[in-house]
């Protein structure tokens, strides 16, 4: 289980260029109670969206990464043995419920369909938490927002999330930012210069539509700004486009081939 918690409204603001009106919509899903989704391929900015949106609702950020061995206990607690008896352990969900805090879920249909079901009663009108072990039943504090995040792609055809889940979210959509932003992220994330980042972003649209010749997976903004930060690091701009976007995507030879090729013709 990984879950961390991040101090409250930390100093400086975490780094986040808006792609469209999601800083809006979450605030006011926020401040009417609703649960949020996010929906997009993996790197697109989703777990840096929510840091930011922590940093500006001043709310406590509780990531959970979800995986198919996470039980309900992981999210909500357990019974510790001590030597003088036992004694309840809150879980990340459910130190977020009493601290009013965002709790993210990141991957959630990466979790087992009986733990994802410990959220229903949460993205209820009343918000609220029971705590089957302790015969407590939490009301979510003030400021106590839910956070899911999923990629569609990736899903097979055999785990999805039930459509008794998807209803209880307000869904955001997050893909890769128009060329111009997604330079802009690129140039800052990266330290590197406007048009290197510029070409960082063409060399990834052509990448991109190799989707249709096989590519399954396709680079991401993070990808870039990998790229982005060898060469800043001295790596000449090509070659780092190979080490850290290239070698990454696919083991395919004729795929890797074609990719090399686009890197050439961008940076000739
Ligand atoms: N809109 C954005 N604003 C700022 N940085 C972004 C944005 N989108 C992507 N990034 C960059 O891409 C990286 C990967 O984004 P991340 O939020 O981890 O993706 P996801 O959670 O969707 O997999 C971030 O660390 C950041 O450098
Ligand atoms: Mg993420």
């Amino acid at each position: 289980m990984n879950a961390h918690a991040d101090g409250a409204a930390s100093a400086a603001a975490p780094y986040y260029l808006p792609t469209g009106d999601e800083v809006e919509v979450f605030e006011q899903c926020h401040a009417q109670g609703l649960a949020v989704m996010l929906k997009g391929p993996t790197g697109c900015g989703k777990t840096r969206f929510v840091e930011y949106m922590a940093w500006r609702l001043k709310r406590p950020l509780i990531t959970i990464s979800c995986h198919d061995d996470l039980s309900a206990s992981d999210l909500i607690g357990r019974f510790l043995i001590k030597n003088d008896g036992t004694v309840w352990q809150d879980g990340p969900l459910t130190r977020a419920v009493r601290d009013g805090a965002l709790c993210y879920l990141d991957e959630v249909v990466e979790a087992r369909q009986d733990t994802v079901v410990v959220l229903h009663p949460l993205t209820d009108h009343r918000r609220l938490l029971p705590i089957d072990k302790t015969g407590e039943v939490l009301e979510a504090a003030p400021g106590f927002g839910l956070v899911v995040s999923y990629n569609p792609g990736y899903q097979r055809m055999l785990k999805d999330l039930k459509p008794s889940t998807r209803q209880r979210f307000v869904a955001l959509d997050f893909d890769f930012p128009a060329p111009e932003v997604e330079a802009r992220i690129v140039a800052q994330e990266g330290a590197i210069a406007e048009p290197d980042a510029r070409a960082l972003v063409q060399l990834a649209t052509r990448l991109r539509a190799l989707r249709d010749r096989g590519l399954a997976e396709v680079p991401s903004t993070r990808l870039l700004v990998a790229a982005a930060q060898l060469s800043a690091r001295g790596v000449e701009l090509r070659r780092a486009c190979l080490h850290a976007i290239v070698a990454p995507l696919s083991d395919e030879a004729s795929l890797v081939a074609a990719m090399r090729d686009l890197v050439d013709a961008t940076f000739v």
